[in-house]
């Protein structure tokens, strides 16, 4: 199913890197004993005990040290979401390796000026609204820059709405928005914890509503926040909230890929508008076409006032990250130069793939791509869940798709059974036709048994079919029912 010229790109690329880069033949073992002893485990998740070490990448596809196919289904958390080593980004990106990699943010080069004129153009066209475009390294270094100019907006408010399940770095800063206490247990509080809403995640309602019957309950209690001051969060004789902002995820991605219903947006927006509060919509991990669109908020019927994003911008060869805000909350009277500064925002390599990725963008349609390869492997999944009593959910909005490992009553989680497939899927030993395939998956959900499945958008419906057999393999193999 791979084809055999990515085995020999793998099987070459190692030879050559081994042969150029290294005088030793490094073992797995000895570097497992170097990454014990020097790496800090601090800056990672460490999930797998042993996790494969990877050699080369193309496509859809990781390769380990012995040339072992990995098909990724996850894709770098969405951060590659053209495939890997994509052609034209690359060549963007070593071009301007070639001409001026290095420059001092302070001075301009055209590849920042180009990119923000067209991610500027692309958001006003997708919401109609005129903004600016904000860069920095790293999507949590954007959200806090969001925090800067929300604060800055709003003469000093500090305090945020966010969601229960809501991921948007682990900074000091974006702890506060993250919803997980774990994340913050070890080291305090840096500024304020937002106030956190319950997620519109419809199959386990927090108000026990089910998603055919949904009255929208959770709008109606977040509304009634607003109803007195003794709730905390409004001045009746002021007509002012306490609070800056809301932080969304539009579909909610680390929580678990859940897909909130029609309406939810729109009448969330509606009442935040009522009361003066800002919507900043977090695309880091959703932008870029993930869901079929730009932005996911565009299907949703809302208008952000602010707009943050990373990963894809660069299909990961670089961490340029960003944001844009409307006009009025940016234009330099209102956000003047040094409002935030890194050495490295838009550096000249990632401004140059960035640059390639909106050209790739407006040469591939992936508005009709995304949603047709996403209905074909939702389709397969829901098969799957029909004779698998182990999958409690499967639900999909372009290619950003999950699947909930339940016990066989199909709602109890199982998060238990969740890890040992995420496990197995990592020893590259499933077996399908003559050959052996690893599976890169990811974990998430509030308890940890949904596997969220963001697969390159360039994916071919053969390597979909292979997923769907692989995937099949290991519910068998983990004794699913
Ligand atoms: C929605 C969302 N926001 C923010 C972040 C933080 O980005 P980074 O890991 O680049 O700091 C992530 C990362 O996964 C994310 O998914």
């Amino acid at each position: 199913m791979v084809p055999a010229e990515l085995m020999k790109i793998a099987y070459y690329s190692s030879r050559e890197k081994r042969g150029k880069m290294r005088s030793q033949e490094w073992k797995r073992q000895d570097l497992y004993k170097l990454e014990s002893k020097y790496c800090s485990y601090g800056d990672t998740v460490h999930y797998a005990a042993a996790p494969p070490l990877f050699n080369s990448c193309e496509g859809s596809w990781l390769f380990d040290m012995k040339g072992t196919p990995y098909l990724d289904m996850q894709m770098w958390y969405s951060a590659v979401n053209f495939g890997y080593r994509n052609k034209e980004i690359e060549a963007a990106h070593n071009l301007q390796m070639s001409t001026l990699p290095q420059l001092a943010s302070q001075y301009l080069h055209k590849e920042k000026i180009l990119l923000a004129t067209s991610i500027a153009k692309a958001t006003q066209k997708s919401f109609g609204t005129k903004g600016r475009i904000h860069f920095n390294v790293g999507g949590a270094q954007a959200v806090e820059d969001s925090l800067k100019l929300i604060r800055n907006y709003k003469q000093g408010k500090s305090l945020m709405f966010a969601f229960m399940g809501g991921y948007h770095g682990r900074t000091l800063a974006t702890s506060e928005l993250t919803s997980s206490f774990r994340y913050r247990r070890r080291f305090g509080h840096f500024s304020n914890r937002a106030y956190f809403v319950p997620f519109p995640y419809c199959f386990r309602c927090f108000y026990e509503e089910t998603r055919s019957k949904c009255n929208y309950e959770c709008v109606k209690q977040f509304e009634r926040l607003f109803e007195t001051e003794y709730f905390g969060i409004w001045d009746m004789k002021g007509n002012e909230a306490e609070y800056a902002a809301f932080y969304i995820e539009p579909m909610q991605a680390t929580g678990g890929y859940m897909i909130p219903p029609p309406e939810y947006f729109t009448r969330l927006s509606a009442v935040l508008q009522r009361y003066g509060i800002l919507l900043v919509d977090d695309e880091i991990q959703m932008g870029f076409y993930r869901t079929g669109k730009l932005w996911a908020a565009e299907h949703f019927g809302i208008k952000p006032d602010v707009i943050v994003f990373a990963k894809s911008l660069t299909n990961g060869l670089n961490p340029l990250s960003g944001l844009w805000a409307r006009e009025e909350m940016i234009s330099p009277h209102v956000f003047p130069p040094g409002s935030t500064h890194s050495t490295f925002s838009s550096n000249p390599l990632g401004t140059a793939a960035g640059l390639a990725t909106m050209e790739y963008l407006r040469n591939n349609d992936f508005e009709t791509i995304v949603p047709e390869k996403g209905a074909y492997l939702l389709s397969g999944l829901r098969k799957m869940q029909e004779k698998c009593r182990n999958i409690g959910d499967v639900d999909g909005l372009g290619l950003a798709l999950r699947i909930e490992m339940t016990k066989p009553d199909g709602f109890t989680p199982d998060r238990k059974l969740t890890d040992v497939i995420f496990q197995e899927g990592i020893k590259g030993d499933i077996k399908f036709g003559s050959k052996k395939y690893g599976l890169v998956l990811d974990v998430g959900g509030y308890y940890k048994n949904a596997f969220t499945l963001a697969p390159a958008l360039t994916i071919t419906y053969d390597e979909m079919d292979l997923f769907l057999n692989l995937f099949g393999e290991l519910l068998k193999r983990c004794g699913c029912q």
